[in-house]
């Protein structure tokens, strides 16, 4: 039986999900050469939220960690995780932006890239996985997790066969909120692997205590490879840690080959990672380590109930915790039944806070508005025609039902002159980034030529929901202006 692969997920959602995505290259490079010898099928080391977060708070350009991380562990393919049109923002970018993004970190060495779309539209994955395939590199096409009454085997197994029929290299599976049981992960993998002839991989997380039950199903029905990191930055509100799966698959014939030597690696770099968990205690919390049974309860993301906590506590609204929690579906299901995954759980938690605090469907955020009106792209299940004529109503725009970057311009030609006119670099990799983090690149350089100042406490707000303000955790603070009345609302990245 051919053994499952491990890719390692410690230098990208280990510290994401753990330490709010602040280790610095410096904290991984040491640990890079005995990660590259265990034989991890690839290693997770960009892309999420570390290019936003590298930037924004660790002041490194995010090719530069690429080209050092690829330097440091040469053998082992690279992946990184890729928001489809989204790149790693929030919002939708041109064709244009996309496609150099993708080629650009090829030619910096980034092997696999996962690409996913938050409504599970492949539209909207269309145009990544093409740019990938085009520079030589693995597309591997993902299928967001989520349970509603739409999103049934089938569908799931549907969807897998389209992304294979656009030309996938492997299927995945991201159960971002670590939701999925095990009984359905077997139905899924095993209808995958009848209907597909690319490999299957499965990405979960550890956070309602599932994740090495998950894993094991998905083994017994056939996975290729699963994710898995290394403790203290696994397991908890990240993915089950290797050393545990190897336990977990003991005497299993499927169990990969890590003999005496390779444990010892292993058990190495636990020491070594304990060492760097300690030194960023700023940004770990006893409670993302833990298992969080409220999470199956709800069938939202952790991180979004911990933030409806903070946040209604800050509006004096704690006694509306369940109610807030009861929309969640409300919201869901007007929209569509989106699942629940950066960016549409901060837009599904505001909206939901919004329809408590306000009254249901009296006010809109425009990100809800743009999902109701298919600026986001096509929901898995119709929206309300109510909810969705009240969308444009409210904002004046109209639906649309083409593929949303279809409405875009080409935009490279004018990142390039904003750099230029900046005096900054005018190259692909900043125009990439500038497109998606004008103001953090900008910071990045007027810091780079002057004494480090303090992280701003406020900035301004774009339509695209920017983040205004930073907190020591993953959560960020939004503001936003609805009928001349400001919000501060928290939100989190879900990956
Ligand atoms: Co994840």
């Amino acid at each position: 039986m051919t053994p499952v692969s491990f890719n390692n997920t410690v230098l990208r959602d280990g510290h994401q999900s753990l330490a709010a995505t602040r280790m610095n290259t410096a904290q991984m490079l040491p640990a890079c050469p005995q990660l590259d010898g265990l034989g991890f099928g690839a290693l997770e080391s960009w892309g999420g939220a570390t290019i936003d977060a590298g930037l924004r708070f660790l002041k490194e350009f995010p090719f530069d960690r690429l080209d050092a991380l690829k330097k440091a562990a040469p053998n082992t393919p690279h992946m990184m995780l890729l928001r489809g049109q989204n790149i790693v923002q929030y919002a939708n970018f041109p064709d244009d932006v996309v496609e150099a993004f993708v080629t650009t970190a090829a030619k910096h060495g980034m092997d696999i890239f996962r690409i996913f779309d938050a409504l599970n539209d492949p539209r909207n994955m269309a145009c990544a996985i093409a740019s990938a395939k085009k520079a030589g590199k693995q597309a591997h096409g993902t299928i967001c997790y989520t349970s509603s009454p739409v999103h049934t085997t089938e569908a799931f197994i549907r969807l897998g066969a389209e992304l294979a029929d656009m030309g996938a290299d492997a299927i995945v599976i991201k159960d971002m909120a670590g939701l999925i049981p095990p009984a359905v992960t077997f139905r899924i993998v095993s209808g995958l692997k009848k209907c597909v002839k690319i490999p299957i991989w499965l990405h979960t997380h550890e956070t309602a205590g599932l994740g090495a039950a998950t894993y094991y199903a998905a083994i017994e029905a056939g996975v290729d490879a699963v994710d898995t990191s290394i403790v203290p930055f696994a397991n908890g509100t990240a993915q089950p840690d290797t050393l545990r799966m190897l336990s977990v698959l003991q005497d299993h014939p499927r169990r990969p080959e890590f003999g005496p030597e390779k444990l010892k690696a292993l058990s190495d770099l636990q020491s070594y990672f304990g060492r760097v968990y300690a030194d960023m205690s700023a940004f770990t919390s006893h409670k993302n380590e833990v298992v969080d049974t409220d999470t199956l309860l709800y069938q939202v993301p952790g991180g979004m109930l911990s933030n409806f906590r903070t946040q209604l506590k800050e509006q004096n609204m704690q006694d509306r915790f369940e109610e807030v929690l009861r929309e969640i579906p409300v919201v869901r299901e007007a929209l569509g039944w989106i699942p629940l995954v950066t960016p549409t759980s901060q837009i599904v938690g505001v909206q939901a806070m919004l329809n408590v605090k306000l009254g249901r469907w009296k006010n809109f955020s425009p990100q809800a508005i743009d999902i109701a009106l298919g600026y986001y792209g096509q929901t898995p299940a119709p929206v309300n025609p109510d909810v969705r004529k009240l969308a444009a109503k409210n904002s004046g725009k109209d639906p649309i039902t083409c593929r949303p970057a279809d409405l875009q311009k080409p935009n490279m030609g004018n990142l390039r002159r904003e750099l230029e006119s900046k005096g900054l670099p005018t190259d692909e990799e900043h125009c990439v980034i500038h497109a998606m983090f004008p103001m953090e690149l900008a910071t990045y350089y007027k810091e780079r030529n002057s004494p480090p100042a303090p992280e701003p406490a406020t900035v301004s707000v774009s339509a695209s929901a920017a983040p205004v303000v930073s907190s020591p955790s993953r959560q960020r603070k939004f503001r936003m202006e609805l009928e001349g009345v400001s919000h501060d609302v928290l939100v989190e990245e879900v990956s």
